[in-house]
């Protein structure tokens, strides 16, 4: 963004301001309120303004002539309940205003006329509460407008009236409970939309109806508990879509392509995915089995993180022939089947951490042909496997891992800062016949696990516990 000086402007601001005064001194009062002259001087460099004061009844005035070629203008540590009545017959050139956390309350109407230069307009983390019918008129540029952290409740049909090239919206952590459905209709240029912490759990049908370009939409953390891609039917571009933090147990999208589609903390059982999807972020869900996708094949990143999903018995990712990464990292894993990544030849990042693994078949690498990035660190690694899974696979490959946080005191034995555990021989001594000593190694490990997340809730050093740990062993 060019930027012009304010400072020589501000000559022109100063001489005419002093011609005013004559005439406020005279008078005192608008409308009740207070008129003031605000001397930018004291407050703006370079387009930067800083301790501006404006109350609500205050009548402002900061020229009687417009200034020129002022661009852009950001107001910090400000307190401003109202944008001035004059701002763009001030600056008739100004792009891009950004009045965030000021304090902002209200809008004064006609607000924006001679706006018509204006095309980004930075409102967030103010105290609004209301869009009134057509406060926009004038602003029939404006590219972005973002209204995020704000106190918003209700929205009208012509709220956003006149934003007839309005590309992005940012409606984010406020109160709306609903909306009604024409709210948008005007916004035949909408890409980009985000109502994400908000209170709505449902919205009218058709709503979209007039945003054909809409590629990017966030629902994030609301209160939907259906979502029907229905909705969206007509938003043929629609790229990006973040349904993350409604709790929708059971979830079908049917789009004919999405790049990315986010929806984690959804306590999702099932989901069902149609059309093309090439990323999905599913972590922090309930889901016991994988996602059924006809078209798997066009996935190329997965994050089933922090889902119950067991140990994958079935071949269930032999339909996903094209990920790139994938993300396995606490899913209450104690092995994994042998062919399990028989078809994942693309796989470049691939996430195991966090389970109750013990060992693996060493064949269980021998597709991952393109893995650079393997994290693999707090599980119950055998320290004789993971010696092996390092010098046949991920060194011998240079492949990238993490090093284990786990406490000294619980760990036999680190490898490349990964800490394992050794077998006891007495346990499977003891141990008669059928139950075996990986039986008995199992129990150990869902012991280590426990104990494990235990130290990661209170952060102590485990010198006692530790010494129960060895006894449970002798037990063993
Ligand atoms: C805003 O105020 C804070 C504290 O009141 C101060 O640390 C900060 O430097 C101020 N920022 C500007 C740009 O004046
Ligand atoms: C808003 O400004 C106040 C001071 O004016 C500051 O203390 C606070 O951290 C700011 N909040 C945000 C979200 O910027
Ligand atoms: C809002 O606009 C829609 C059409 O876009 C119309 O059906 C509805 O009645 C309007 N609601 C109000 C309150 O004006
Ligand atoms: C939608 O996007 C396409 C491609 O960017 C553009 O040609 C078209 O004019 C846009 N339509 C509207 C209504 O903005
Ligand atoms: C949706 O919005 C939230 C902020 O409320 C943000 O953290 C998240 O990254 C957004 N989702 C996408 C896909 O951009
Ligand atoms: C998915 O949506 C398309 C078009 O909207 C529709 O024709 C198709 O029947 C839907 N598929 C399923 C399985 O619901
Ligand atoms: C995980 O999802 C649940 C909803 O199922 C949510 O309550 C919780 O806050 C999420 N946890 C994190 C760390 O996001
Ligand atoms: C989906 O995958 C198939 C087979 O790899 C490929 O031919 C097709 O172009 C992909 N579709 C999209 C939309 O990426
Ligand atoms: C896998 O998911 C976990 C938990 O959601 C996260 O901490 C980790 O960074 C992810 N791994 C990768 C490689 O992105």
């Amino acid at each position: 963004m060019r930027q012009t000086l304010l400072l020589p402007l501000l000559v022109q601001l100063i001489s005419s301001v002093g011609q005013l005064v004559s005439a406020t001194a005279a008078s005192g009062n608008i409308n009740g309120g207070q008129l003031r002259r605000i001397w930018l001087q004291d407050h703006c460099s370079a387009g930067i303004c800083t301790d501006v004061e404006i109350g609500r009844n205050d009548y402002v005035i900061l020229s009687h002539a417009p200034i020129a070629k002022q661009l852009m203008l950001t107001f910090l540590n400000s307190s401003i309940a109202k944008i001035p009545h004059l701002m763009f017959d001030t600056f008739p050139d100004l792009q891009v205003l950004r009045m965030e956390n000021c304090s902002l309350e209200t809008f004064e109407k006609p607000q924006f006329e001679g706006a018509s230069n204006l095309m980004g307009l930075f409102l967030g983390h103010n105290r609004l509460k209301d869009i009134p019918k057509n406060i926009f008129l004038g602003a029939d540029n404006l590219a972005t407008l973002q209204l995020q952290h704000n106190q918003l409740k209700v929205l009208h049909n012509h709220s956003f009236h006149a934003l007839k090239e309005l590309k992005e919206l940012t409606l984010a952590d406020n109160q709306l409970e609903q909306l009604p459905l024409g709210l948008f209709a005007g916004l035949r240029k909408l890409i980009e939309l985000s109502l994400s912490g908000n209170r709505l759990q449902t919205l009218p049908r058709g709503i979209f109806d007039k945003n054909l370009n809409l590629t990017r939409l966030n629902l994030s953390r609301n209160r939907f508990t259906v979502f029907e891609s229905e909705l969206l039917k007509l938003q043929m571009r629609l790229a990006i879509l973040d349904i993350s933090g409604n709790i929708l147990h059971e979830l079908t999208l049917n789009f004919s392509k999405l790049d990315l589609a986010v929806a984690h903390g959804c306590d999702l059982r099932r989901l069902t995915v149609y059309g093309v999807v090439n990323e999905l972020d599913l972590h922090n869900n309930s889901l016991t089995e994988l996602p059924h996708i006809p078209q798997a094949g066009n996935v190329s990143g997965l994050d089933l993180s922090q889902n119950p999903l067991g140990n994958l018995q079935g071949n269930p990712l032999r339909r996903f022939t094209a990920l790139v990464r994938l993300n396995l990292s606490a899913t209450n894993t104690h092995e994994l089947p042998e062919g399990l990544f028989k078809k994942q030849t693309q796989l470049q990042i691939l996430d195991i951490s966090s389970n109750a693994i013990y060992s693996l078949k060493i064949t269980l690498f021998d597709n991952l042909k393109s893995l650079q990035y393997f994290y693999f660190q707090q599980n119950n690694w055998n320290c004789d496997f993971l010696q092996l899974l390092m010098s046949s696979f991920v060194k011998r490959r240079d492949i990238s891992f993490m090093e284990d946080v786990t406490a000294p005191e619980l760990v036999d034995d680190y490898v490349d800062g990964v800490a394992c555990w050794y077998e006891s021989d007495r346990a499977s001594k003891k141990c008669d016949g059928s139950s075996g000593s990986s039986d008995a190694a199992m129990e150990l490990s869902i012991v280590r696990n426990e104990i494990k997340s235990f130290t990661e809730l209170i952060e102590k050093k485990f010198v006692k516990v530790y010494r129960m740990l060895d006894e449970m062993k002798l037990k063993l």
